[in-house]
């Protein structure tokens, strides 16, 4: 009797010797996961044909980015984003309908309890950077305000930096706020224009990008997150089409509907209506929610 007719492990029936052995998984979902794992992965060894040496090193750079996770840095979220999962993940579960506004990913600087401010505020709280006012309207697919929407955004200073990663440097909640809307459903504050920063990369992911020659750069962006009751929860960003990465973002985040105008303003008399010092950037950028698919 030959070796695979009894069912032993070969080169050639590996997917089916594995997946055979997993015929009485009790969760249907983890059996069908499973199945496209082990298929995808074994048919991925069998056309690098990884050396002793270079899988060992492969488990070693897994381990090790798990070594650098904790409360604080999630390295294997960063290694999902640099590897385009992290976007994906987000596309299949966000598909909106015609006119609704796109999501993007959250990345690890969200911070849940940031102040909410009365609209028109100032989040740059150490007067650094350049002003610059954003404004806009929050509306549902047919066109109407949506009011009552709660509006969350945080930015990186002028540097590229986030607050919390210069604590003791920027005060907290630097560049954060939330926002509600009232019945016209606009919204505006004032901040500083943002600018491009790389991800984390002193770690696992880092000497990645470096290894395939990739920068860790992303382009200059705002996040959002816009919640509303009766419609779907957005997670986004709008983005400075003229920064140098645009075309590069590390994490694949940009998309074309993202990208809003940042008008230089030299306006004397609005300048001292926002109280601005001279000339200032403008943004304008409309948000469309989808309706709640839960109704
Ligand atoms: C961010 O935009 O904050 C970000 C997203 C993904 C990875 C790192 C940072
Ligand atoms: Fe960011």
């Amino acid at each position: 009797m030959e070796t695979h007719e009894k069912g032993f492990f070969t080169e050639e029936n590996s997917v089916e010797v594995v997946t055979g052995r997993n015929a009485n998984a009790r969760d249907p979902r983890l059996k069908q996961v499973m199945e496209v794992i082990t298929r995808k992965l074994h048919e991925a060894v069998k056309e690098i044909e990884p050396t002793q040496d270079e899988w060992f090193k492969a488990i070693m750079y897994l381990t090790q980015t798990g070594h650098l996770c904790n409360e604080w840095r999630q390295e294997f979220i960063l290694l999902s984003d640099v590897l385009g999962v992290s976007m994906l993940v987000d596309a299949i579960n966000n598909r909106k309908p015609s006119g609704a506004s796109e999501s993007t990913v959250l990345g690890p600087f969200h911070v849940a309890d940031a102040p909410e401010l009365p609209m028109g505020a100032n989040i740059c709280l150490d007067q650094k950077g350049e002003d610059m006012v954003i404004h806009g309207r929050i509306l549902d697919i047919d066109g109407r305000p949506v009011a009552n929407a709660v509006l969350d955004v945080w930015q990186a200073n002028d540097e590229g930096f986030y607050d919390v990663q210069q604590k003791g440097i920027q005060p907290d909640f630097n560049l954060r706020g939330v926002f509600r809307t009232g019945e016209d459903g606009r919204y505006w504050f004032r901040a500083v224009k943002p600018k491009f920063y790389p991800i984390p990369d002193d770690g696992t992911v880092g000497e990645l990008l470096a290894g395939l020659g990739r920068h860790p750069y992303r382009p200059a962006h705002l996040h959002f997150i816009l919640k509303a009751d009766g419609f779907e929860t957005l997670t986004t960003h709008i983005f400075d089409p003229h920064d140098p990465y645009i075309n590069s973002d590390a994490v694949f985040g940009v998309k074309e509907s993202l990208l809003a105008e940042f008008k230089r303003v030299d306006d004397a008399v609005r300048a001292r209506e926002l109280e601005f010092s001279g000339w200032f950037w403008e943004v304008e950028y409309d948000f469309v929610l989808a309706p709640s698919k839960k109704s």
